[in-house]
């Protein structure tokens, strides 16, 4: 190697995403050794471009909490995740995309529906639904694939209930995100995808003004669209983010993290048999950390010349924040490649930092906290029908996690 990552010509940076390889549930290798070497350093993406990646978690928390790092894909040197998400985020553009103060101004619309105040009233209704779709899975023929009998199915109710889009359509944005998050679906593909989604929303829209009902889509057409303080395609951006983020992400959690307790039977039983709320938390936390599923880095663009770990990023350089291997930082949690219920492990990156640190995760972390421990008492016998290795895993979708998860009981 000749000096550090940051001298090297741009010809020689790694190409980035790496595979996994290896284990399924860790970060690539090479990704942990960069951290240790060369924690910020330069890498090579699908354009060709070469932004900076950042892996240590101190470095990770001080890009993501700087305003001079910008989140809009438009800027020169924004590195894209994918040619599909380019183009699909030209289109309709929500303000996980946008800066301060215009992301603040479409966030706080938001914000009174995802207080954790507001989350715990949806307690019973969630806890319904976890009851409902266990009973359907303990009634039907097993072996069973658990992402579609409980860990997509749970998600994907709840956020429809709050945003008063019928379950029955589920299907139909199910395929829609699936195309959406993969980073090998082709523009033209993507585009068609996005157009389609937001006509979808767009007559959702139109029918919750026609007849409003208690739903977070009617409360935003009557308290924002109908005062004429956004207008119909700005609710459609904005819905299209809460529908897909709302469940493709908790439904991958939900999978993986089970799959992860399943390998660590001690630390399930323990989930299974405790009446401790703390310890049901500490253990979302601690999954949340581990496994870091949303794996494709946080992709910023510096509008200012900024210092970050020692390294001078200029104006106009692109910055890919990798949180899953932030997350297994040794500076930050002692044994990090170590599943530990016990720990604190609640500084985690898993929601991201900053401004745009996810806006749904009193929901997200209410949703597992209810679903594990009921899952695993519910099948205390629950087993993985397939070896680990022969487990279809995500590696070429933005959210990672599992295809299927065959389990019987
Ligand atoms: C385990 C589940 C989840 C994980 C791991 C997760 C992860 C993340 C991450 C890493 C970000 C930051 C993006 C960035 O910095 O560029 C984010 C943002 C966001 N998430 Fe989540 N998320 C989850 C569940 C949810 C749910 C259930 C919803 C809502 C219904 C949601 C809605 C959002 C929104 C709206 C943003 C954008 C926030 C902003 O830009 O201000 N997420 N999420």
């Amino acid at each position: 190697m000749t000096g550090t990552l940051a001298e090297r010509p741009n010809t020689e940076a790694l190409h980035y995403p790496m595979s996994r390889g290896g284990c399924p549930f860790d970060p690539p290798a090479a990704l942990q050794e960069l951290r240790e070497t060369e924690p910020i350093s330069r890498v090579r993406i699908w354009d060709g471009s070469t932004p900076w990646l950042i892996t240590r978690h101190e470095d990770a928390r001080a890009v993501l909490a700087d305003q001079r790092f910008s989140a809009d894909f438009r800027k020169d040197g924004y590195p894209p995740t994918s040619p599909g998400q380019k183009v699909r985020r030209a289109k309709v553009r929500s303000f996980i995309s946008m800066d301060d103060p215009e992301h603040a101004r479409y966030r706080k619309m938001l914000i009174s529906e995802f207080t954790v105040k507001h989350t715990e009233s949806l307690r019973p209704m969630i806890t319904e639904v976890v009851g409902e779709l266990l009973d359907t899975m303990a009634a039907g023929p097993k072996p069973v694939d658990l992402v579609q009998a409980f860990t997509l199915p749970l998600p994907s109710m709840v956020i429809c209930r709050m945003l008063g889009v019928p379950y029955s359509d589920h299907a139909f944005f199910q395929r829609i995100s699936a195309k959406l998050l993969n980073n090998t679906t082709a523009p033209q593909e993507a585009l068609a995808a996005t157009d389609e989604l937001s006509d979808y929303l767009l007559k959702l829209v139109h029918a919750k003004d026609a007849d409003p009902r208690d739903d977070l889509t009617s409360r935003l057409v009557l308290r924002r669209m109908r005062t004429g303080e956004i207008d119909a395609d700005e609710l459609v951006a904005m819905l299209n983010l809460l529908l897909i983020a709302g469940h493709e992400t908790t439904a991958n959690q939900l999978a993986l993290g089970t799959l992860t307790l399943l390998q660590h039977p001690e630390q399930a039983d323990e989930l299974r048999t405790t009446d401790d709320p703390a310890l049901v938390g500490g253990a979302v936390e601690e999954l949340l950390r581990l496994l870091t599923i949303v794996h494709s880095g946080r992709r910023r663009v510096a509008t200012e010349d900024v210092e970050i770990g020692g390294v001078t990023i200029r104006a106009g350089d692109g910055v890919v924040v990798a949180g899953e291997v932030a997350n297994r930082d040794p500076q930050a949690f002692d044994d990090p490649d170590e599943l530990n219920i016990h720990r604190s492990a609640r500084h985690h990156v898993a929601f991201g930092f900053g401004v745009h640190q996810c806006l749904g995760q009193p929901l997200a972390r209410l949703e597992l906290q209810i679903a594990y421990p009921a899952l695993l008492r519910r099948f205390p016998d629950l087993a993985v029908t397939e070896k680990v290795e022969d487990l279809p895993f995500r590696d070429e979708m933005l959210v990672y996690g599992l295809h299927e998860l065959p389990v019987t009981w």
